[in-house]
């Protein structure tokens, strides 16, 4: 089996991008990451409309919140709205 993305940590785990996040749904990691960037969205329920990531047992809520702060961090860094310093 060829990956086509690098594994991420997730929860402080190592995920398989191409791993369902979304088991109800069959929604991978990767599938949940692109639609949350490509849609600007900010809550479970916006990922749950576009993708439907969420809308069965609720699950991977905690995943799918902890993908959104992450991406809401990377945003802000982008846009030197928070400075990150690693010392
Ligand atoms: S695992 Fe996502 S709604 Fe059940």
């Amino acid at each position: 089996m060829e990956l086509s993305q690098p594994a991420v940590r997730l929860g402080g785990r190592i995920e398989c991008p191409e791993r369902p996040l979304c088991h109800c749904f069959g929604v991978s990691h990767a599938e949940v990451q692109e639609t949350i960037e490509q849609n600007d969205l900010v809550s479970v329920r916006g990922i749950t409309q576009v993708c439907g990531a969420g809308g069965g047992c609720t699950a991977c809520h905690r995943h799918l919140k902890r993908l959104l702060n992450e991406n809401a961090v990377a945003k802000r860094l982008q846009h030197g709205s928070i400075a990150y310093s690693a010392e």
